[in-house]
């Protein structure tokens, strides 16, 4: 085995991705290898390939840097999603390419930052021979196998700030404010923002909801004299009887592009309560700018578990946060296609019905 590791970063970009570049080089130099980053996704391993070194010199202020210096990309060749989720074998050409150009360059190993769709390219490409490891990233926080993922904090830490701002000008103008929020088809960063910014509703993909239900919260507010209501939803929240609201035609070589849905029920709400409404939709301000503490430490602690893997030529696995807060393995093949969502019976939604909060049932 050579002593050269492989990095790539695929899908969406989130905060936390160059703190783990940074802390798979800092600890994979000081142990005596060598470091390259693949630019652009996968892509940068086809032809012309699109490598670049990576040393600890290189690595000063990665740790904070939003996005990654690598460069990603959520479609295209080796898009391994398509539709709402569903998987798609990436084209087995594409892959023997990037498996010459891999061992061309005399890479022992590589380290595949990502969510479901990075992993499960990582996952086909270990069977067919790559020594490939994860790291599990996405804002949306949906993968099963880990407590939670990278980025997830942040993105809430962005969704609260906004629901703090939104909170005095809703007051102002005795106005309901709908915020609209990303997370796919898990509530996890409309459930966790509504409770530590006071949201009123919460209306998340797992919980079906009702504008009759959400009436009866805004009224019941109305007659304690609060005149206005925070709203925050999921983009993956669907309307009675209706599919996914998406902004792009479905491609075959990438996921549909969920957004939209809050316009609809903001439009709802106002005709309803005939009081004004306004909706805000976050985007990808949840994906940009710093990580914050905890995605740093957490971040750094799965950089160094997977170089530790990758020392330990345990091949064909992601590392993952434990219940007990401890970092393990687990196979890839184990942490693909398991999609975590939140818990309609569980804490984190008893906790908010406690305290008044509606959910639209
Ligand atoms: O998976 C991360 C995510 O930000 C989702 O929450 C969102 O639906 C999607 O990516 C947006 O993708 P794009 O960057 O292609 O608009």
């Amino acid at each position: 085995m050579t002593n050269k590791i492989g990095i790539v970063t695929g899908g969406g970009d989130c905060p936390g991705l160059n703190a783990v570049i940074r802390a798979i080089v800092k600890t994979a130099t000081l142990n005596g290898w060598e470091c390259f980053g693949i630019h652009g996704g996968f892509d940068g391993l086809l032809t012309p390939v699109q490598v670049m070194p990576l040393a600890t010199k290189d690595m000063d202020g990665l740790l904070i840097r939003g996005g990654t210096i690598l460069g990603t990309a959520n479609s295209g060749k080796f898009s391994a999603k398509t539709g709402h989720g569903e998987p798609r074998q990436v084209d087995q050409n594409i892959l023997n390419q990037a498996k010459i150009n891999f061992e061309a360059l005399g890479l022992a190993a590589l380290v595949a930052i990502g969510g479901d769709g990075t992993l499960t390219i990582a996952q086909q490409m270990f069977e067919m021979g790559f020594a490939v490891v994860g790291v599990p990233k996405t804002i949306d926080n949906d993968l099963d196998a880990t407590q939670t993922t990278f980025g997830f904090d942040t993105a809430v830490a962005c969704a609260v700030d906004a629901l703090d701002r939104l909170h005095s000008t809703a007051q102002s103008h005795n106005r309901v404010m709908v915020l609209e929020v990303m997370g796919r088809y898990a509530g996890w960063i409309a459930a966790y923002a509504g409770l530590a910014g006071g949201a009123d509703v919460i209306l998340i993909p797992e919980i079906k909801f009702n504008h009759d239900a959400i009436q009866r919260k805004i009224q019941a507010r109305e007659a304690e004299g609060k005149h206005f209501t925070i709203v925050i939803m999921a983009e993956g929240v669907t309307l009675e009887g209706q599919g996914f609201v998406t902004s792009n035609k479905t491609g075959t070589d990438r996921e549909a592009r969920l957004g939209g849905i809050g316009h609809l029920v903001a439009e709802e709400i106002e005709n309803r309560s005939k009081k004004e409404t306004r909706c805000v939709v976050l985007g990808h301000l949840q994906r940009g700018g710093q990580p914050t503490q905890w995605d740093r430490q957490l971040c750094t602690r799965f950089g160094v578990h997977a170089f530790q893997l990758i020392a330990r030529e345990q091949f064909g696995f992601m590392v993952a946060l434990k219940e007990n807060g401890t970092m393990g393995p687990v196979t890839l093949k184990d942490a693909i296609n398991k999609i975590r969502r939140v818990d309609p019976a569980g804490d984190l939604v008893m906790t908010a019905r406690a305290l008044g909060i509606s959910f639209g049932d």
